[in-house]
């Protein structure tokens, strides 16, 4: 391993590149050890390539591709790859085990973040919380009215979870108190999960077609991109809640602004968009629509855990140990 080739003296040379940026609870314990470089928030595809060359560890999060382009402008010395992120669909696995690069991530410490985003996106949408603040800081209140704004009752729905892993199953939970019906559809059966939140499987055609809120919590991945399109979307009810606070890339945007827009999906509340920081204006401009910046597991204490967790597979791979989250 590497410590042994090296020493560990030797390590405090041993370069650490965080292609963007990487908060103070893990820049702190990797710059004590290693040599530290950053490329910084605004670091483009040139710069981020240019700052990895020779490095033993880089440090991605979702917007850097980790592609074979950026594992041959490490070389053959990079060790570890750390996405500051539970998703790994902006690295290439595969490119990654062929070179012999541990790959690592932060399950868990974002958990609960990204399931109370989702729900907070569920209720937003279901109670039209954005046109609501909207009009109002517009000056278009005009006073109480019994007609507007009339959303879904979140109590007695049905909701289904589309990915009953960590984050799902923890929205899931959250949603408890909500007394709703659960149905959730994913490719194994989780009789556990199943057990403890009375939450039953379907397939996701039935889902689809019976929930009143349908919340996404599956990776990106060929077989996910575009779960939510036009097809997908003739099956929904006209007064369902979407909600995706997983991957952009599971939802077609045209589709989902068309389906708002012709009042063939009530309301979604999104936090991720394919392509993203761009937004498509179509569905800026659709009625209905709660959308957040990527924030899922923007809370104090789950970004400070999710840039420790970094650090601490970084360490670990670089003073040859097994590190807390390999991603296999
Ligand atoms: C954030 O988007 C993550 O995957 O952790």
């Amino acid at each position: 391993m590497y410590a042994h080739c090296l020493g560990t003296d030797s390590l405090s040379n041993v370069r650490v590149t965080v292609c963007r940026e990487l908060l103070p609870a893990g820049a702190g314990p990797l710059a004590d050890r290693f040599e530290l470089v950053r490329g910084g928030l605004d670091a483009d595809r040139e710069r981020i390539l240019a700052l990895v060359a020779g490095a033993g560890a880089v440090v991605s999060d979702p917007t850097v591709d980790v592609d074979s382009e950026l594992l041959a402008a490490a070389g053959p010395q990079l060790r570890v790859v750390a996405n500051f992120a539970v998703g790994t669909d902006n690295i290439d696995l595969e490119a990654c085990r062929a070179s012999g690069v541990t790959v690592t991530n932060t399950p868990d410490v974002l958990t609960n973040a990204t399931a109370e985003l989702a729900l907070g996106l569920t209720l937003a949408a279901a109670r039209r919380l954005g046109e609501a603040e909207r009009d109002l800081r517009a000056g278009s209140w005009t006073g109480w009215d019994p007609r507007a704004y009339r959303g879904l009752e979140l109590s007695g729905a049905t909701v289904g979870v589309v990915g009953l892993g960590r984050i799902g199953a923890r929205y899931a939970e959250l949603l408890s108190g909500f007394e709703v019906e659960l149905l959730y559809a994913g490719p194994s059966r989780k009789p556990e999960a199943e057990q403890r939140l009375g939450a039953r499987r379907a397939k996701l055609s039935e889902l689809l077609a019976e929930a009143d809120v349908i919340s996404l919590h599956a990776p990106a991945s060929p077989a996910t991109r575009h779960l939510i399109d036009a097809g997908a979307l003739r099956l929904v009810r006209p007064e369902a809640v979407l909600v995706n606070t997983s991957r952009g890339a599971l939802v077609d945007l045209g589709a989902v602004a068309a389906a708002l827009r012709e009042g063939r999906l009530g309301a979604a509340g999104l936090d991720v968009f394919e392509g993203e920081p761009a937004v498509p204006r179509e569905i800026l401009e659709a009625p209905r629509a709660v959308l957040t910046p990527h924030v899922g597991s923007a809370t104090v204490h789950a970004r400070d855990a999710m840039a420790r967790a970094v650090a601490e597979n970084v360490i670990a791979v670089l003073e040859g140990l097994e590190p807390p989250n390999p991603v296999r």
